[in-house]
């Protein structure tokens, strides 16, 4: 039977840095785009893909995560009572009946590798999704159905992946392999973060993956890798020598909201696109001096 993609894992224990002092006292996962905040754009993504159990690594300092996707009894109920609908249908809807939130502490930040380790047990023997929140990802349809598609063709580990600048090879893992057709590559070869001279190309893997079970066995045989850290990159070019793995270029767009000029292109271009918001916001801004 073939398999599918029920289980995510979301890696959410980051320190945010390059978003200080945002993200000083505040998980950077929970900075607001226009008006929800990135964690819930990941697993709405997830949601519309078919997977209902979602899987947060966390850490210390990241309870609002947690909270956010508990019942807010106290808040339904005033709604309830001033007769808000609307806003009551928002509240809910963060958290749909079918939709199962579980919380796994990563208690050492010990890199991506790591992170999506600790959530083995949970997710056993099955293929799973990991997306990291602060890629805002935005397609028609989402990004990781998308993806979803293309592993029920290959029942193989699919990453996605977009060109990226030469320069900007050392911001992210680096897939080389073989085309099998304008969006699919068969991958041969995985790089972390390698200098523009030695990346084999300039396909970039975005924060969406789906991952056969048989990459946790890979990743708990990494040494530390790139900035000490045991990186899931390298657990993936190790399944490369068992298993087929696909990259597949997405289509749609990338907002990197973990940094700030990402995050500030994302709530202008998501601003503009809002049903209630777009239109006041597109006049705001052609009065804006630039
Ligand atoms: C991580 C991964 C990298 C990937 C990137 C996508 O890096 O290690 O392979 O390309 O996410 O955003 P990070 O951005 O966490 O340093």
């Amino acid at each position: 039977m073939p398999m599918s993609v029920t289980k995510a894992i979301f890696p959410v224990a980051g320190l945010g840095t390059r978003f200080l002092p945002a993200t000083k006292a505040q998980p950077k996962e929970m900075l607001p785009v226009v008006d929800k905040p990135l964690i819930q754009y990941a697993v709405e993504e997830a949601y519309a893909a078919g997977v209902r159990e979602m899987i947060f690594v966390t850490g210390r300092h990241k309870r609002p995560i947690e909270d956010h996707f508990d019942m807010t009894f106290e808040l339904e109920v005033a709604l309830e009572q001033a007769g808000k609908h609307e806003l009551l249908e928002v509240v809910r809807g963060v958290k749909p009946d079918d939709m199962e939130c579980i919380y796994v502490r990563q208690a050492q930040a010990l890199g991506l590798g790591h992170a999506v380790l600790c959530g083995q047990r949970l997710v056993g023997n099955h293929p799973f999704a990991v997306l990291l929140a602060d890629d805002l990802m935005v397609g028609t349809p989402p990004v990781l159905k998308q993806m979803v598609d293309q592993f029920e063709e290959w029942q193989a580990s699919i990453l996605a992946v977009q060109e990226v600048p030469a320069e900007q090879t050392r911001r992210y893992g680096i897939v080389a392999g073989n085309v099998v057709n304008e969006r699919v590559v068969d991958v041969t070869q995985m790089v972390e973060k390698p200098a523009p001279e030695v990346a084999p190309s300039r396909l970039g893997v975005a924060g969406r993956y789906i991952l056969t079970p048989g990459v946790f066995r890979e990743i708990a045989a990494q040494p530390r890798g790139v900035g000490g850290e045991i990186q899931l990159t390298d657990g993936i070019a190790s399944l490369l020598r068992r298993e087929k793995v696909f990259a597949y270029r997405y289509e749609g767009r990338r907002y990197d909201c973990g940094s700030k000029e990402g995050w500030l292109e994302a709530n202008v271009e998501l601003a503009l696109t809002h049903p209630q918001l777009g239109p006041g916001f597109r006049e705001f801004l052609r009065g804006v001096k630039l």
